[in-house]
């Protein structure tokens, strides 16, 4: 049987940048609060007339000129987002009609900073089942439509930013090995987006003045000490499953959320910091569109190399957590 690949990866950020020091005009910062307790250094704005399919759309454009197809060969598009242009429909049923993939079912996942593995891990099922030959898996955010920007402890962390892999049975690209995913809807006030949801309608001048439409972190503390523990746990359950010990895997691509969490998971794990990709500094954290940017990145850099084994991991609200596990061509 063909094996499942990813055949072409792209991205896209917003030309806007907006650097810590811009931050410390509006807000009670700093710019070395910042980097020492996130690693953020600056992170990307969309202009007011790009919404999340529009990022998608350019990711997607890359990431299919690299697979060396079109836009009609889709069979299926899986966005991943918390920020879909619209509640209904879904943000992916735009970007399907902005690519103009005619033949491509389209649906969202929530997810959030998992939603990329969640959306690996639905488009696999669908191309090992036979039902899809091929999926565009997409990861796209617009988080700072939604951000209080007076909460000093969480609009700094969030850009805005998109990425996309075009999977498929194939003979040739890298193989997807295995996905696993897993939820925890008990601690779903951690990470919350609640206005416009039927728990909080009708929306009114209330809700909008009590923030009920902004991106809430609820025990950040705690969520972070979750994350070291989930982060680490999802590596390790990607490599045992395929036979392997971490020790075997060349580059972890993992969910941006804090530089320290990064260094945390790693030291848990007892890898070098240097197999663990990345990019908070320049980009923040994008929810959904962080693993697709890191993975386009690292492919485009040179950083994966052929026969590379590599674990995609994410960790977010929901909450959700998974990995995938892929080596390279
Ligand atoms: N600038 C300056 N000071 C800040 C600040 C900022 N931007 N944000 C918070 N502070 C202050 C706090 O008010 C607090 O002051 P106090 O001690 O006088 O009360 C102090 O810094 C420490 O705050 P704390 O929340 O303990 O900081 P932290 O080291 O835990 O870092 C996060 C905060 C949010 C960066 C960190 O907890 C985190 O990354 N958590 C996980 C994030 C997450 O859940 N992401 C979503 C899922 S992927």
């Amino acid at each position: 049987m063909e094996a499942i690949r990813i055949v072409g990866t792209g991205s896209y950020v917003p030309d806007t940048v907006l650097t810590n020091r811009e931050l410390e005009k509006t807000l009670d910062t700093t710019d070395e609060w910042i980097v020492q307790r996130t690693g953020i250094r600056e992170r990307r704005i969309a202009e007011p007339n790009e919404a999340v399919s529009d990022l998608a759309e350019k990711a997607s454009a890359k990431a299919l000129e690299a697979a060396g197809m079109s836009p009609e060969d889709i069979d299926l598009i899986i966005l991943a987002t918390i920020t879909p242009d619209t509640c209904c429909p879904a943000g992916a049923n735009w970007l399907q009609a902005k690519l103009g993939a005619k033949n491509a079912v389209s649906f969202d996942v929530t997810a959030a900073c998992t939603g990329f593995i969640f959306g690996l891990s639905i488009a696999e099922q669908y191309l090992k089942n036979g039902q899809y030959d091929n999926a565009l898996v997409v990861g796209a955010e617009v988080l700072s439509r939604t951000l209080d920007w007076n909460d000093r402890s969480s609009c700094i962390l969030w850009g805005d930013a998109a990425g996309a892999a075009v999977l498929k049975k194939s003979e040739k690209g890298a193989e997807l090995l295995s996905t696993h995913i897993h939820s925890d809807g008990s601690a779903g006030d951690k990470l919350l987006l609640p206005g416009g949801g039927s728990a909080t309608t009708p929306i009114s001048q209330e809700s909008v003045e009590k923030g009920l439409h902004r991106l809430k972190m609820i025990d950040a503390n705690k969520t972070f000490k979750v994350a070291v523990k989930q982060f680490a746990e999802s590596c390790e359950e990607a490599a045992a499953f395929n036979g392997y010990s971490i020790s075997d895997v060349d580059l972890i691509i993992p969910h941006q959320a804090n530089a320290r969490i990064l260094n945390a998971f790693a030291q848990r794990l007892k890898v070098s910091i240097e197999k663990v990709f990345i990019n908070i500094d320049k980009y923040g954290n994008s929810s959904a569109a962080t693993v697709p940017l890191a993975l386009d990145q690292a492919v485009r850099s040179g950083r994966i190399q052929p026969g590379d084994k590599i674990v995609l991991t994410a960790f977010g609200g929901g909450l959700t957590w998974g990995s995938a596990l892929v080596r390279w061509h």
